[in-house]
């Protein structure tokens, strides 16, 4: 074990998506026990989270949060004491404004009294949003600064999920304060939000260049958030592919955001599938970055710790296309074998090249290139610093 508290990047469940305000303490119990059940709890879905919505409109007279007393009659402790005995953790939704985003209490000026509401209740990580912080004038480092005392103050550790996107946590040094920062605005359960989304974090800042480059941030306990997960929301499950490969490779955490209750094997698959994961899971944690964007053709490279590197062909167009990755264009030449990670299976080597053929409208190819136990493939050229200021 190590020193941090998310060395890769965090992988749990997470209510928002599914449930939105509709969470009880049930719905809550009933996730718990299809994470165990389902197999996700063993292939590492470590964290279940709930978002907004869990606490009553007024909080006690010692002024400390309580929940929802119709939603959860038992409070959030019981609610965390379920989660820990299916052996998982607990996380919980708040915000640094004086109201959450659902208009119930935030924790502008109860910081210190909530946080170790938190700690007492035995939560491990802590979703903190940003509505309505704008009013208390203080910058996001400033008052970021201050959760992060508080949290130590309790002397319980807890993962800060800074969930701001406005503020460019990563050029702020959000990594001082928590251990993964928002880089989009909310994700919808349509492909094209995905894209966008996958954009902020992996894409070379067409629309700001503060977005550019931001795979050099990524790492232990400093990881880019593009959004929780809508897998098993999308059309189809081509769609919930591509969006699993493109948060595996671009290190983002891997937030499930589907009602378990109703989820297909299919779905189940892909949440679960292994070799996809371990790309995401990857111990070197290089962020993915992309090496070619043309005529909504897209490739992407993630250099892994074994001395291979995972590459994510993607057609994003209308029409049916070939994609071709050139060796040089991911730190490789010569002869190479390649894998395919969905399908678990060796394709064979090739040399220079590799061409996924045919690939539909929202297809994509995910690949493994290359020789374990090789010397490290070399990662793209830094950024500029002053490129970051949002
Ligand atoms: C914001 C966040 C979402 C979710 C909602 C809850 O929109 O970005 O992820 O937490 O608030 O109100």
């Amino acid at each position: 074990d190590s020193d941090f508290l998310t060395p890769t990047p965090p992988v749990g469940w997470n209510s928002w998506n599914a449930f939105e305000k509709d969470i009880d303490e049930n719905k809550i119990k009933q996730i718990a026990d299809i994470m165990v059940s389902s197999g996700m709890r063993d292939a590492g879905y470590k964290y279940l989270v709930l978002d907004d919505a869990w606490m009553a409109a007024e909080r006690n007279e010692n002024g400390q949060l309580v929940a929802d007393s119709i939603k959860f009659p038992n409070g959030m402790k019981a609610v965390g004491d379920y989660i820990h005995s299916k052996g998982l953790k607990y996380g919980i939704y708040e915000c640094r404004g004086d109201l959450t985003c659902q208009n119930l209490p935030g924790s502008f000026e109860h910081e210190e009294i909530d946080m170790q509401s938190f700690a007492d209740w035995g939560v491990d990580y802590i979703k903190l949003d940003a509505c309505f912080a704008k009013k208390n004038g203080r910058l996001s480092s400033e008052d970021f600064d201050v959760y992060h005392k508080a949290i130590l103050k309790t002397g319980r550790p807890m993962v800060l999920s800074i969930s701001d996107f406005g503020s460019g946590a990563w050029a702020w040094g959000g990594k001082n304060y928590g251990q993964l920062w928002r880089t989009s605005g909310d994700i919808f359960p349509r492909i094209q939000s995905v894209y966008r989304c996958a954009e902020t974090s992996g894409g070379d800042g067409a629309s700001h260049p503060a977005f550019n480059g931001l795979w050099q941030f990524a790492g232990p306990d400093s990881w880019n958030d593009p959004d929780m997960l809508q897998v098993g929301n999308l059309k189809s499950i081509t769609e919930d592919k591509v969006h699993f490969s493109l948060w595996s490779i671009l290190a983002a955490p891997i937030m499930a955001g589907n009602d378990l209750r109703k989820m297909s094997d299919e779905v189940k698959d892909i949440i679960t599938a292994k070799e996809v994961l371990a790309i995401n899971q990857d111990p070197r944690t290089h962020q993915g970055y992309r090496v070619y964007e043309k005529d909504s053709i897209e490739i992407y490279n993630k250099p892994l710790s074994d001395g291979t590197t995972a590459v994510l062909m993607l057609n994003k167009g209308e029409k049916v296309s070939d994609i071709t990755v050139f060796w040089k264009q991911i730190g490789l030449a010569g002869k190479q074998p390649v894998r395919d990670l969905w399908l678990e299976k060796d394709l064979g080597e090739f040399s220079e090249s590799f061409t996924a053929k045919s690939l539909e409208k929202h297809e994509h190819l995910l690949i493994k290139v290359g020789t374990i136990g090789s010397p490290l493939v070399a990662g793209p050229t830094p950024v500029s610093e002053d490129k970051y200021t949002v």
